[in-house]
């Protein structure tokens, strides 16, 4: 028999129970499985996060920086806060003792060799449930060929998802015949959120990016886009994020340079450091000249 328990004196009968606001603008109706998903993605101390984007395989291929993610892509993976890539990858090439959150690429159908737009849901989620993910990520082709296809795909995981406490993250990809303009992406981002995306991933845009964050009401990351300089990809992301950004999804930009190390080391300082640009740039450049040695 145990013993009777003697009911004690910690009832701090003074002390209002807690009722926290969550964090993350437009998620504070979420359930809690939604919110702790979310709370692994983006780091609760500053509300950001560093998305390493290596899905690119499930369209292009191997793709210049990808073709050994074992040898070339793991050892970045303590540097980032989420990795996005594809169930394949996940299953064959990362090992289940990582701690860290995962974004699954839920969406595919064509390759570069057709029209990219023409996607569906590519995956179940019972299988994002299986593999214990963070969030699916799915493209949304807003002015593209298949755009309704790809709008309705993407409320159908949002549904699924809500089912299940599993945030969904659309991807507006951009047609070769539209404009970045922010004019596009604040329709692009809003349409998204409007139709239930708990995370919008979009293009960083020289003038007026602040007018797409301010007007989407859920997080916005950013995608990388193109390789470039690495002192103008840190700009970018510090841009980014001043102007309203919660974080990057960044992928050639980091695998396709000359020291992923360095990016991704100086990516974190700009993300979480608050480091200016020129600041993170020379930290990149250190972490290459040590590498070098
Ligand atoms: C599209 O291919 C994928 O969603 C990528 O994850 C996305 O474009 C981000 O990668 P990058 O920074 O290379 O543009």
């Amino acid at each position: 028999m145990p013993e009777e328990d003697k009911e004690g004196r910690n009832y701090h009968v003074e002390k209002k129970a807690k009722s926290e606001l969550f964090y993350l603008k437009g998620s504070n109706e979420l359930g809690w499985g939604m919110k702790n998903r979310l709370a692994r993605v983006f780091n609760p101390k500053d509300g950001r996060t560093i998305m390493l984007a290596i899905d690119h395989g499930y369209f292009q291929g191997p793709t210049t920086g990808l073709e050994r993610i074992d040898v070339d892509i793991m050892p970045l993976v303590p540097y980032a806060d989420t990795l996005m890539l594809t169930r394949g990858i996940l299953r064959t090439i990362v090992p289940p003792s990582i701690t860290k959150p995962i974004m699954v690429r839920a969406s595919g159908g064509p390759s570069i060799l057709k029209e990219l737009s023409n996607e569906e849901i590519a995956m179940d989620i019972e299988d994002a449930i299986r593999l214990g993910v963070c969030g699916t990520a799915i493209q949304v082709f807003i002015g593209g060929e298949f755009e309704s296809r790809s709008v309705v795909n993407m409320t159908k995981l949002v549904d699924s998802g809500l089912r299940y406490g599993i945030p969904t993250m659309a991807v507006t990809a951009v047609g070769r015949e539209m404009a970045r303009t922010p004019k596009y992406f604040r329709l692009a981002t809003r349409i998204c959120a409007e139709l239930g995306a708990h995370i919008v991933k979009t293009y960083y845009t020289e003038e007026g990016f602040e007018t797409i964050t301010a007007t989407c009401p859920v997080p916005i990351v950013i995608a990388g886009g193109k390789k470039r300089p690495e002192m103008d990809a840190l700009e970018m992301a510090y841009r980014a994020i001043d102007q309203g950004a919660a974080g990057v999804d960044m992928g050639r930009n980091i695998f396709q340079s000359d020291s992923p190390h360095g990016m991704m080391q100086a990516i974190n300082a700009v993300v979480h450091g608050n480091a200016k640009p020129k600041e993170a740039f020379d930290l990149y450049k250190q972490v290459k000249s040590e590498e070098q040695k």
